[in-house]
């Protein structure tokens, strides 16, 4: 089997060895592990399978780790003796009835990505990435962050004794998020600016040494990030779902399940991908705009969306992205602030809840089934990329008719856009401390 190596997204012949420390090829562009998976017949899938079944009742932190349990699609870190991992992956799959009615599907499911360590998706890529980075001896790791990216890399490099420096849009992230990396003793640089800014400052600088750079450019975040789609895969029991839905913000994500199922197909785990849905806020939807367009060319947005892990306007994996949705004959879709924060409330009665990224998959969902391009009887996967505690603020406001588009107003009210509750909030009341009227504000609201 031959060796994976580092290629430039998009074709040609620039390659680079997995050992050397870059992030684009000489034009620019973002690279790709190519992990020269062998085409395997249906026999040896399968034996491979049952192996990954053994696995789950295996004690070894290896086999315990969601991701990791299926190394074989990871051969760029082998031997895999020093892997840095808090067990991440292992998410549940839910079903969401009343997201399901919502949207106007006969079932809908959800693999809440939250249930992660620090609770978001970002795990599954930072385990693979931090174990990179110690293995090509780095000392320092780098980030730029909407929040997520940079709680999990301050976890996975205190894990691994590296020092992380994390910069931040400053007063743009929620403050679950910020609380992380403060408490893992990531140094944390608030820019004055957005995260596009903050992005490109973090590439030159580590693009001179001593930083090693942990946002989803770097192609090691992707390969982590490939195994929840191995994972879905395994808890359906290999039977393919006709829709993945994902929020799309940088667009890292979108690209890992884009070649997660590119390799299972070619695999023969699977024998068609599922059909990839982006669904991006309407602030903030240079993707969506593109493939509206047709034009396939990265029109930088300014961004501008309360669901703050998604508020980018310049995302980095843009060509990635669009493999992902060509590939599998998927679409891209965009929703409103009101359309997010509907969602996310009807997530929650599930009993499941998530952070509003994350809605955008529900509320993205309902419109694609009204379109006619989901249809009710499909079988989708909704990817509730962050749990709902990670941002608190937003959801308390929701619930009392307080959400506003602009999460600092620092302006008078006036100068700001209220987003619609639609009836859906569910107001705290505050009681006198007396026995008896509560019970008889309890004996009404039962009868509602
Ligand atoms: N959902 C959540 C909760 C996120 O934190 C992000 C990205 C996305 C969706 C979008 O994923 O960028 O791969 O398209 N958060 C990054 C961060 C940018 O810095 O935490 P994407």
């Amino acid at each position: 089997m031959k060796k994976p190596y580092l290629r430039a997204f998009g074709g040609g012949e620039q390659t680079f060895p997995v050992s050397e420390i870059r992030y684009r090829s000489g034009d620019g562009r973002t690279l790709e592990v190519d992990n020269c998976i062998a085409v395997m017949d249906v026999k040896k899938a399968s034996a491979l399978r049952r192996i990954f079944d053994t696995r789950l009742m295996s004690r070894k932190p290896l086999d315990k780790s969601g991701v990791w349990r299926y190394r074989e699609f990871l051969p760029a870190f082998k031997p895999f003796d020093a892997v840095v991992t808090m067990f991440e992956g292992n998410t549940a799959i839910f079903s969401m009835p009343k997201c399901a009615r919502y949207c106007g599907m006969e079932h809908l499911l959800a693999k809440h990505q939250g249930l992660n360590p620090t609770g978001s998706f970002k795990d599954n890529g930072m385990t693979a990435a931090v174990t990179m980075a110690k293995k090509l001896g780095a000392k320092m790791v780098a980030c730029a962050s909407t929040g997520n990216t940079s709680a999990s890399m301050a976890a996975y490099a205190a894990r691994a004794g590296l020092k992380s420096i994390v910069f931040i849009p400053d007063g743009q992230i929620a403050y679950g998020k910020l609380s992380q990396s403060l408490d893992y003793g990531a140094l944390t640089i608030q820019i004055a600016g957005d995260f596009d800014k903050a992005m490109e400052i973090v590439e030159d600088l580590c693009g001179r040494g001593a930083l090693y750079l942990l946002n989803s450019i770097n192609p090691f975040r992707i390969e982590g990030q490939k195994t929840i789609m191995i994972e879905m895969l395994h808890q359906l029991g290999w039977k393919a779902p006709d829709w993945v839905i994902v929020p799309g913000g940088n667009l890292g994500n979108s690209s890992s399940v884009g070649k997660a199922f590119d390799e299972m197909v070619r695999s023969k785990f699977i024998n068609k991908a599922p059909k990839i849905a982006i669904i991006q806020a309407q602030g903030a939807n240079p993707l969506y705009n593109s493939f509206v367009s047709g034009d396939r060319t990265l029109h930088p947005v300014h961004a501008n969306t309360r669901a703050t892990a998604i508020k980018i306007g310049n995302p980095v994996s843009f060509d990635k992205a669009f493999f992902a949705v060509d590939s599998t004959g998927g679409t891209v879709e965009q929703v409103t602030e009101e359309e997010i924060a509907l969602a996310k409330s009807v997530i929650g009665t599930d009993g499941v809840g998530s952070e509003p990224a994350s809605a955008t998959t529900v509320a993205g969902c309902k419109k694609l089934v009204a379109k006619g391009i989901i249809n009710k009887s499909d079988t989708a996967v909704c990817i509730l990329t962050g749990h709902l505690l990670k941002d608190p603020d937003y959801t308390v406001e929701f619930h009392r008719d307080e959400l506003y588009l602009d999460a600092q107003r620092a302006t008078t009210l006036s100068g700001t856009e209220r987003i619609s509750t639609g009836g859906l909030s569910n107001r705290p009341v505050k009681l006198p401390a007396d026995k008896g009227e509560i019970m008889k504000y309890i004996d009404s609201w039962a009868k509602k």
